[in-house]
């Protein structure tokens, strides 16, 4: 009797052990999928300012206030990039995402385009600050170039869209 009951308390035990796992293994997914949409997230603000900036920018009287603001975010944004990446935050988690495994084997690639961008982005606004239109529509352009060799390097297809 003693031992049977012993032996319950073992598998209740190892049932729970086994839950607590498994509610420990969801939450780690919870926590992924959180960080790869607020890194999309971050991306669409990016895409959409730069959008802005683009428009106003094409302007032959550009609203410099809007232009500022929009360089402003974009600069903050891209100090912020890296942050949006860490560790274990790529494909294979059942998470819809473009990040492309790359970025983690090649650490110091993918920072030394985040800094470019940064670079790019601060021009820019210096540009914008003094007013000079042709510098910053140059600029503009340059950030846009960054932009694009980052997501052919790093940005691959949606994990989703492989599996059809
Ligand atoms: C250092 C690399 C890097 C730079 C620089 C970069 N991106 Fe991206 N971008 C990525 C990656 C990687 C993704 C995919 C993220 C994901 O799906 O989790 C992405 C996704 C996006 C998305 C989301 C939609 C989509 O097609 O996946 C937009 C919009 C975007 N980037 C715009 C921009 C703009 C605008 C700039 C320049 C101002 C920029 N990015 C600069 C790496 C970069």
């Amino acid at each position: 009797m003693g031992i049977r009951i012993d032996g319950a308390i073992r598998r209740m035990t190892t049932i729970c052990a086994a839950l607590l796992i498994g509610i420990a293994g969801s939450a780690h997914a919870t926590g992924i999928a959180q960080i790869i949409h607020a890194r999309q997230n971050h991306f669409h603000q990016l895409g959409r300012t730069a959008n802005s900036l683009r428009d106003q920018i094409g302007q032959s009287r550009p609203n410099w206030a809007v232009l500022t603001a929009d360089a402003n975010r974009i600069d903050h944004l891209a100090s912020a990039l890296p942050s949006w990446f860490p560790a274990g935050s790529g494909k294979g988690h059942g998470v819809d995402t473009r990040a492309r495994a790359a970025i983690w084997i090649h650490p110091r690639e993918f920072a030394k385009f985040a800094r470019q961008i940064l670079r790019r982005a601060q021009n820019l606004k210096q540009a914008i600050g003094s007013r000079d239109l042709g510098a910053a529509r140059l600029r503009a352009r340059k950030l846009g170039q960054g932009c694009d060799s980052c997501h052919r390097r790093f940005r691959g297809n949606s994990s989703l869209w492989h599996m059809w």
